[in-house]
């Protein structure tokens, strides 16, 4: 129904003519123009309707929590364990809120002017309090959007046109309870997460509209709504997570699951769950999906195993074991996309592995220039750590959290092209690149700021202060 409709609108637009006899043959497509009532997309329903019912508002209980029980709106309870709604509770869901709009005239329905304030343009009392102060509020404004008729398609259409998003680098805080979002363009904070206590690594999906960070201290995986930056849905996992990976289409993301047995958990973004957890040996520390998207590789760190995992199967594909723990990794990509080489830290060495992807072994073992004794900082941990490629496969940047640098190397041949001190700082922990392969943002644990760096002339050029000891960092293109 909803492609059809999508598919007669894309009609419409591109060819004049045609379009007309189209819509005199499907009155339907008129009424999606807004002549008469919009019609109410499910999809989106789902996608974007629910999510609000469910998510957690300061100082007030959420819609669930008095919606499922005793009020007149009375939404599907949520399954055992279950954070939101299967597809058959969500159509009974559906059937029942869509009595409480006025399809094309958000102003006036319930929904959205009950839980609205009086000053805002909202109805006198709602039992359940008032959520949104003003129809600015962007949940008003989705359920507005819903109630006008607008369609998942249409979302995913949108996103999609803007899949220039802007560019952002996600900073988590592993000592903070908050997660800091910088404009490269600007080098400024323009956005901070609050309320996620121990969060690990902290992905964007490729449409915008999602932030999912592994929340250490729940054992969950967070969905944060890009626009609102709240918490809107938590995933449990099956055991506690550290670092994230996510496919390239944004339907799965892969979690690093650290505590024995140890295993990759692999979450269903649609429908928000956990879809599969790939048993590994021992506990993994950071899992990454190749740039191609073929596999998620994930390192098992107590014992030295790069994990492959085939995203199309979610079985493990291979595995390779090293002597030494597996830290980050990063991968570059021959001219068809296909994997060329992993780079990968390792638990002590103060350097970084090369293994040959299709070969499945190792090729070499670079270490950096020893630095006098006096230099060196001995922060504790690992000695490397964080490492990144440039978009177009020709340079390698990679932390030495001892030496107190960050080094650029040429690939494929390994010659190292420059290095920057940290001079004034402490601890180089993890490392994003900007898309243009320009700048690297480098996460400077003990300083609690994200150095920025000028990878042409290995030059520090920012410091952007963010939350307490930050670690993993990643770079995405949000709405
Ligand atoms: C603390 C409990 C509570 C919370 C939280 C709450 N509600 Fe309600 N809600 C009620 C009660 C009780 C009623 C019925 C009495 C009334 O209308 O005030 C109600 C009524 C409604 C109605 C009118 C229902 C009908 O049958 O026409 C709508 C719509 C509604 N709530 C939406 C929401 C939304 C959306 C949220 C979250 C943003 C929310 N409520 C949060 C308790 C709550």
């Amino acid at each position: 129904m909803t492609r059809s409709k999508t598919w007669n609108r894309r009609w419409a637009v591109t060819c004049g003519a045609a379009a007309l006899m189209l819509v005199w043959a499907m009155p339907t497509a008129v009424a999606q123009e807004g002549s008469t009532p919009a019609a109410l997309d499910y999809e989106f329903f789902t996608n974007n309707v629910q999510p609000i019912f469910l998510a957690k508002r300061e100082g007030h209980a959420r819609c669930v929590s008095c919606h499922i029980e005793g009020t007149p709106m009375r939404l599907q309870p949520l399954s055992p364990g279950a954070t939101t709604w299967n597809d058959e509770q969500s159509h009974k869901n559906f059937e029942l809120v869509r009595t409480r709009v006025v399809p094309g005239n958000p102003g006036i329905s319930r929904l959205l002017i009950h839980p609205l304030a009086n000053e805002g343009g909202g109805d006198l009392y709602h039992s359940g309090g008032k959520h949104w102060t003003s129809k600015d509020d962007p949940e008003w404004q989705t359920l507005a959007a819903w109630v006008q008729g607008r369609t998942a398609a249409q979302a995913a259409a949108t996103s999609g046109a803007s899949a220039a998003g802007k560019v952002r680098i996600i900073q988590t805080n592993s000592a903070g309870d908050n997660v800091h979002i910088i404009d490269p363009a600007s080098n400024k904070v323009v956005g901070v997460i609050e309320g996620i206590e121990v969060g690990h690594g902290a992905v964007g999906d490729p449409n915008g509209r999602w932030i999912y960070v592994s929340n250490e201290a729940e054992s969950t995986l967070d969905f944060v709504d890009v626009r609102t930056l709240r918490v809107m849905v938590k995933v449990p996992l099956s055991g506690h997570p550290n670092n994230l990976g996510i496919g390239k289409d944004g339907r799965k993301v892969y979690v690093s699951v650290r505590s024995e047995p140890g295993g990759v958990d692999i979450i269903d973004t649609v429908n928000r769950r956990l879809h599969k957890t790939v048993r590994t040996n021992h506990g993994i520390h950071n899992t990454y999906v190749t740039p191609d998207g073929r596999y998620a590789v994930a390192g098992s760190t107590p014992v030295g195993r790069i994990n492959v995992i085939d995203t199309a199967t979610d079985e493990l594909a291979w595995y390779l074991d090293v002597d030494l723990g597996i830290r980050p990794m990063a991968f570059d990509q021959n001219p068809d996309g296909s994997t060329r080489y992993i780079f990968a830290q390792l638990s002590d060495f103060n350097g970084f592995m090369v293994i040959d992807f299709a070969a499945r072994k190792e090729l070499r073992r670079i270490k950096f220039p020893d630095v006098p004794a006096a230099r060196q900082v001995k922060v504790g941990g690992n000695v490397s750590h964080g490492v990144a490629v440039t978009p177009d496969s020709k340079i390698l940047i990679v932390n030495s959290r001892l030496n107190n640098k960050v080094y650029k190397y040429s690939l494929p041949d390994f010659k190292m092209l420059g290095e920057v001190e940290m001079t004034g700082g402490i601890d180089p922990n993890w490392v994003t690149l900007t898309p243009d392969g320009k700048t690297a943002y480098v996460a400077m644990s003990g300083s609690n700021w994200t150095s920025a760096i000028d990878i042409a002339s290995m030059k520090e050029v920012a410091r952007i202060p963010v939350g307490a000891v930050p670690k993993r960092n990643s770079t995405a293109r949000l709405q």
